[in-house]
């Protein structure tokens, strides 16, 4: 259950008898630390008090798309939650869901999630049976909602049969393996079927002599997760390393391995052409020693001059040959004027999304297993994210990537 502990639940209860149990279900949501925001339908406020729901889930219950002088926004409701369930869900409400009829606010807050929606219907054994019902599910199936299935056993009507919500207890264990398994792998789709996925990751280094070189603190982790979670999502991803100590082998992956930023720009460019996206998550030296010694340097005198010259820049160069339909990704790493640099560089290198992260947040940039980012669009709208794992922040950026392209599809 630990799985559950800080996600955001959206509980949605329609009008049946099975309501009564929800406050079973929202008690053990909170005992196993999830956040739960409750929305009602008015039928199921006659088979449960909204007041009894708002105690045991320590937050307003709400009701109406409009009560009195207030809007609910059930858009920010349905971008707040990392899951929806709706449980008791009705054979009236499943037909709205399916249908977009948007007359209440679980069907208003279920169109607006952008998270995974769970449903545990409750109907009599013919009710459930009927083929209208079964249209229907197969409806909200297809949409990518998943079906917590319903009970056999003695039903409210009398009769016997399939048609009973699930046991609060079995629709917890169903959210909670859900969020054990995404917050290890994360979640999978289709959506990048079909595309291709350049990547820069790790450091460079930059020959001094034989044995040295100058380089940087990049471990190349933040990269590797964003091609698993590319790949994840059905893409097939050319992975350009840097010395990293990080060797991935997926099917799918093409894994190139550079040395310099020199050897870095000529393999992106190279592969740059055939890619839809490109997302430049490597931590590129901006300079390199002019230089190169055939032997190593010794120790003679008390001060040691390097000359160094700036390196190509591998997201400008692919932001300038970069065709209408390609998308390029960047990162900056700042520690002062954040907002400001991260918008000046996704103009400068003309960028569809940059990825902003401050190396004044605890436990983000190098080195760590977790980051915290914010995500900028052209538009300079920001998006920001808590501190989590760069397996987890990699989903998020490739799900904003997933939005932006779905965005571009329909404004062609
Ligand atoms: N980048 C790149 N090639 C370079 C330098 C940077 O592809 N030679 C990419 C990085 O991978 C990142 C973005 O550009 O996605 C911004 O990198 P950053 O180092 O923050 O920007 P710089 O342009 O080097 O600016 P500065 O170091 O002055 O902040």
């Amino acid at each position: 259950m630990s799985s559950l502990k800080n996600k955001k639940i959206l509980l949605g209860i329609t009008g049946s008898i099975a309501a009564y149990k929800t406050a079973f279900l929202t008690r053990i949501l909170i005992k196993a630390g999830a956040e739960v925001k409750v929305i009602m339908t008015e039928a199921a406020t006659h088979f449960i008090t909204p007041l009894t729901l708002a105690t045991l889930s320590k937050s307003d219950v709400f009701e109406e798309v409009s009560s009195g002088s207030n809007w609910n926004n059930h858009v920010e409701l349905g971008l707040w939650a990392d899951a929806m369930i709706i449980a008791p869900l009705t054979a009236t409400s499943m037909a709205k869901m399916a249908n977009a009829i948007c007359d209440n606010m679980v069907v208003a807050v279920y169109l607006s999630a952008r998270c995974p929606v769970f449903f545990a219907p409750a109907m009599d054994l013919d009710m459930w049976a009927h083929p209208a019902n079964q249209t229907n599910l197969q409806k909200l199936l297809s949409y990518g909602n998943r079906l917590i299935p319903v009970g056999h056993g003695e039903l409210a009507s009398g009769l016997s049969g399939a048609g009973r919500m699930a046991e609060p207890e079995d629709i917890v264990a169903q959210l909670s393996q859900y969020f054990e398994r995404t917050d290890v792998v994360g979640e999978s789709s289709t959506f990048l079927e079909g595309k291709r996925v350049l990547i820069t990751a790790g450091p460079t280094y930059e020959a001094i002599d034989p044995v040295r070189f100058i380089g940087n603190r990049s471990s190349g982790k933040m990269g590797v997760a964003l091609a698993e979670a590319a790949l994840r999502h059905g893409a097939e991803v050319c992975l350009i390393l840097g010395p990293s100590r990080l060797s991935p082998k997926y099917e799918n992956l093409e894994l190139v391995r550079v040395e310099s930023a020199q050897e870095m720009y000529e393999a992106a460019v190279q592969h740059f052409h055939e890619s839809d996206i490109a997302i430049l998550a490597a931590a590129v030296a901006d300079y390199r020693p002019k230089d190169v010694a055939d032997e190593k340097i010794k120790k003679k005198s008390e001060n040691l001059i390097l000359e160094l010259v700036k390196n190509p820049d591998i997201a400008a160069e692919l932001g300038r040959v970069k065709r209408p339909e390609q998308l390029t990704i960047g990162f900056a790493l700042e520690t002062q004027n954040e907002e400001a640099n991260a918008q000046a560089k996704l103009a400068k290198k003309n960028f569809d999304l940059i990825v902003l992260n401050s190396l004044k947040n605890e436990g983000a940039g190098f080195n760590h297993d977790t980051n915290q980012i914010s995500i900028i669009g052209k538009d300079n709208k920001k998006q920001d994210f808590e501190l989590k794992s760069k397996k987890s922040v990699a989903f998020d950026i490739i799900q904003a990537i997933i939005e932006l392209s779905k965005k571009k599809k329909v404004d062609e």
